[in-house]
């Protein structure tokens, strides 16, 4: 008798996951998703990805009258990290597909800054007009997405010239296959972030590790700056 089984490899994400199946996962974990990353020490990783020197440079223009959008804002940890980072509070923006998701970020974020606008929508189609954000920051969204190129297009279309995009991928690696049957999420190796970074038209690329724990073996960070002229999309990449 044959028997068929499937085997995870590291190119296990064939397929993307649908916007539905993402909403429905993150919709149920929501509850204990702040107990999930403390488990993990992720909200420590966090702040020490906003003091590395890279990321605090990059963030050396921000005063509270400037703007930041932080996409797949989940519950609000890595704009937490942010704003424990800064000398003054900004305002924060964050877009979800998850609405209970959504809805602990509010509670998180709402004594934390002097504004703050959370919209449940997806990262692909921001209904923020064009250069907008003094800083965009991202964490393992970029990872749920079947074109993270087109993504980047968009949220560099309403960052403004000369700001810095800040963000955390997952690492690819066999940790990343095992998380993937749950989380539904690819990992991307360093040379890989870096490509998207700069075939999306940012500048300044660099792509580093951080943290002390799980966020050392399982993550990479990436900082890049758009241009201060106008870019080009390419159609390949
Ligand atoms: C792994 S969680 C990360 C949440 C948060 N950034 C953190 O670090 O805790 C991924 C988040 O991205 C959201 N998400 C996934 N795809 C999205 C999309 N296309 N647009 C907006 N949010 C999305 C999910 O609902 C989820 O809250």
């Amino acid at each position: 008798m044959l028997l068929k089984t499937t085997i995870p490899t590291l190119d296990h994400w064939k397929t993307a996951p649908s916007i539905d199946t993402l909403r429905s996962l993150y919709d149920a974990s929501a509850e204990h998703w702040d107990d999930y990353l403390a488990r993990l020490r992720q909200p420590l990783d966090y702040q020490l990805l906003f003091k590395s020197r890279a990321v605090r440079n990059g963030l050396s223009h921000l005063d509270h009258t400037s703007k930041i959008l932080d996409c797949g804002v989940g519950t609000g940890a890595f704009s937490l990290a942010l704003l424990d980072s800064i000398a003054h509070p900004v305002q924060v923006s964050g877009v979800d597909i998850s609405y209970p998701m959504l809805t602990h970020a509010q509670q998180n974020l709402k004594n934390r800054c002097p504004a703050l606008d959370l919209r449940w929508g997806d990262i692909r189609r921001l209904l923020f007009t064009d250069d907008s954000f003094d800083a965009i920051i991202f964490a393992h969204v970029l990872e749920h997405l079947a074109d993270p190129v087109a993504a980047l297009h968009e949220l560099l279309r309403v960052l403004k010239p000369g700001a810095p995009l800040i963000g955390s991928v997952t690492r690819k690696g066999l940790g990343q296959v095992l998380m993937s049957l749950r989380w539904h999420n690819r990992g991307y190796a360093s040379h890989q972030l870096d490509a998207f970074l700069q075939v999306a038209g940012l500048e300044a690329v660099q792509t580093f590790d951080y943290g002390t724990g799980w966020s050392k073996w399982m993550c990479i960070a990436a900082i890049g700056v758009k241009p201060r002229r106008a870019i080009t999309v390419s159609s390949q990449h």
